[in-house]
């Protein structure tokens, strides 16, 4: 039921016509009474600014951010949580004072995603593929939370040297190795959690991968691809064949919206109920897949 007292919150982007984030939010809204609702509004390029205000002049509550607006909506916002600073994107806005505050609850939320699975970077040795701006983001997020050692792989080595120096500098130790992806023989060890954060795989290149070789997968206990279109991407399948474990980016999508909820409502969101919502997003993908 809405009425004069419900809240308003939702997505600015652009496309906006596929998100999932309306079914997440107003599920859990649902679930826990919340009076809230939770729009997709889709914003022209180049109208972040007017957006921000506009929002705000109709007491919307809160919003997430989407591509193009990531880093476009952060100079008409009233402050930054420090991940968002760090990271350079947002992709949640909380309402304060006279306009947002800006956060980043994606890496949170594929943190969150890996502690459901039963995995996490706390003590752990990483690799990344990619050096773009979710490997960089994912590289703070190993910073934070205490990873062991952090391989970064990329085809570009200027751009994963670049992030190492960054990051390296903000942790104040050597924790980031840069490397080119064809050097991945160089490292030494196995058991490694990979993240998979270029754009190599997405439908409809789903033949693709950055590393085809056996013996790399042969290195990994987990592999977290953050594609979500296919299913399960070629990295995750090459990941299997050697039994380690895969996952793709769906339950990281779940969880920045769970966290984006619990911020907007100052509550905790029960993990029963994330998993619920996690049944209907993967029904709803299946749908569409059909
Ligand atoms: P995002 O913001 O989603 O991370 P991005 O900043 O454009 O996107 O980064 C894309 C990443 O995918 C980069 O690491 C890029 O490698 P380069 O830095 O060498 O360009 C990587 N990438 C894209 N296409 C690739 C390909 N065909 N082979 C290997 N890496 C590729």
């Amino acid at each position: 039921m809405i009425d004069g007292k419900t809240k308003v919150y939702g997505l600015i982007g652009n496309p906006v016509e596929h998100t999932m984030s309306p079914l997440i939010h107003n599920t859990i809204a649902e679930q826990l009474g919340e009076p809230m609702v939770y729009v997709p509004f889709p914003v022209e390029r180049g109208k972040a600014g007017e957006a921000v205000a506009g929002a705000k002049a109709l007491s919307i509550q809160g919003l997430n951010v989407t591509v193009p607006f990531k880093s476009e909506v952060i100079p008409y916002l009233n402050g930054l949580d420090g991940i968002a600073r760090r990271i350079g994107a947002v992709n949640t806005l909380v309402a304060e004072g006279d306009g947002y505050r800006g956060y980043n609850t994606d890496m949170p939320g594929l943190l969150r995603a890996m502690h459901s699975d039963g995995f996490g970077v706390e003590n752990r040795d990483v690799m990344i593929l990619g050096a773009g701006g979710a490997a960089r983001a994912v590289a703070y997020l190993c910073a934070e939370n205490g990873a062991k050692q952090v391989f970064l792989l990329n085809r570009t080595l200027g751009k994963a040297q670049e992030i190492a120096v960054e990051i390296n500098a903000f942790c104040e130790k050597e924790l980031i190795r840069p490397m080119l992806l064809s050097e991945w023989e160089k490292i030494p060890g196995d058991g490694f959690l990979a993240v998979q954060a270029t754009s190599v795989g997405l439908y409809p290149n789903v033949n693709d991968t950055v590393i085809e070789d056996r013996g790399f997968y042969k290195k990994l206990e987990a592999g977290y691809d953050l594609i979500y279109r296919p299913w399960k991407t070629k990295f995750m399948k090459l990941v299997e064949q050697e039994d380690g474990s895969a996952f793709n980016g769906l339950k990281m999508l779940l969880y920045q919206a769970v966290i984006a909820y619990e911020l907007w409502n100052r509550t905790q969101v029960p993990e029963s109920l994330s998993e619920a919502v996690y049944l209907r997003m993967r029904k709803e993908w299946e749908s569409n897949e059909a």
